[in-house]
């Protein structure tokens, strides 16, 4: 089969090469891969960035969908032709995440998807939605739990007001998922027109924050001064001081990423945090039981995620185009 792997870190080290195509042994599912999605992660393990000690030669990319093509003795939950995804962490089935579930997340200390085919267990699995493409589906196991889950963690009532931070794979599922629950959304992004994208999906308000850099306050003005009830914190380093001061009183910061790079943000907001009794929740994606909740919400919903889709060929370019920033959700990948 052919994969793609790297030996040495580095988005042109990617390198195109065979290895043997596996077959099931017992509690195993042998899945023929159809499309993928790159993540922000995927970029900085690829780059060496996420963790500079992983073990090389790794296939990477967390996020994959396809059909399942045979199944080792002993498999029951799934047959030839199935249609299903990788969960992230292979681990993680229920329950809080404990050091032993963080384990083997696919594309990081263990091969991920961006291969013709994956051997996994048959419990790190979920069933795709009905509705979607292997396309649209390959978006899901780590954009879309991930986003559930950062709004999960600010608990919204119906008319609360959500803070998502750019354009990317997680704001827009937060977005889309946001309006699901009733919330009312504001959005900050670097482009006019990826904010007339996003006004498309649901988008209440937009600010591009290029040009209007105290986003915060813009916040607290469209809150009529009482702040956001949530923020799906996607900057990180740079960008958490102004979240704090964009929420509410009580509000939640889900803290998802880390975009802004490690730059030193200064002294750590303490008063703030203080201040505005924050509860800031750190999100690690998800279990399989986030997965399956998410993809019950999106099939009863028929939500459909957004993004681009290119030949896996074109890996390479394709993570360019995500370090370059320029993409509208989702970037996918049609194995073949
Ligand atoms: N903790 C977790 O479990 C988890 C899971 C998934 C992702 N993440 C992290 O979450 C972040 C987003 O991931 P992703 O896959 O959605 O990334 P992505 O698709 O690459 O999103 C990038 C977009 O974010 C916006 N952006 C970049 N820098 C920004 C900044 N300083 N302030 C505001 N917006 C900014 C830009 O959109 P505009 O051009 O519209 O501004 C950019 O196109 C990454 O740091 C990733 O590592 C964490």
């Amino acid at each position: 089969m052919r994969v793609w792997q790297i030996s040495s870190f580095g988005v042109d080290s990617l390198e195109f090469v065979d290895r043997p195509t596996p077959s099931p042994d017992l509690g195993e599912v042998l899945v023929k891969v159809r499309a993928i999605s790159f993540n922000y992660r995927d970029l900085l393990i690829v780059k060496g960035l996420y963790n500079p000690k992983l073990k090389l030669p790794r296939i990477p990319v967390s996020d994959g969908v396809g059909e399942v093509v045979a199944v080792g003795d002993g498999v029951t939950a799934w047959k030839p032709g199935d249609r299903v995804a990788g969960i992230f962490m292979q681990n993680w089935f229920d329950g809080p995440l404990t050091p032993g579930k963080a384990r083997h997340a696919l594309g990081g200390d263990i091969d991920g998807m961006l291969a013709e085919y994956v051997l996994l267990e048959d419990t790190g699995l979920v069933a795709i939605p009905e509705h979607l493409s292997f396309q649209e589906a390959a978006t899901l196991p780590c954009a879309a739990v991930t986003a559930w889950n950062a709004l999960s963690a600010g608990d919204l009532k119906p008319g609360a007001t959500v803070l998502i931070q750019g354009t990317g794979g997680v704001a827009i599922f937060a977005l889309q998922l946001a309006r699901l629950k009733g919330a009312r959304v504001l959005g900050i992004s670097s482009s006019y027109e990826k904010l007339d994208r996003a006004y498309s999906l649901g988008l209440d308000a937009g600010l591009n924050y290029r040009e209007n850099p105290e986003w915060d306050r813009w916040a607290l003005e469209e809150t009529a001064g009482q702040g956001v009830d949530l923020v799906v914190e996607v900057g990180g380093a740079a960008t958490l001081p102004r979240s704090l001061r964009a929420l509410r009183i009580g509000g939640t910061i889900a803290q998802v990423g880390v975009l802004s790079g490690p730059a030193d943000p200064g002294p750590f907001p303490i008063a703030s945090i203080l201040h505005k009794q924050a509860r800031i929740h750190g999100i690690y994606v998800g279990s399989r039981k986030d997965f399956e909740d998410v993809n019950k919400a999106i099939s009863l919903t028929q939500l459909r995620p957004v993004g681009e889709n290119f030949p896996w060929s074109m890996a390479r370019e394709v993570l360019a185009r995500m370090e370059e920033g320029s993409h509208f959700g989702k970037l996918v990948l049609t194995v073949a």
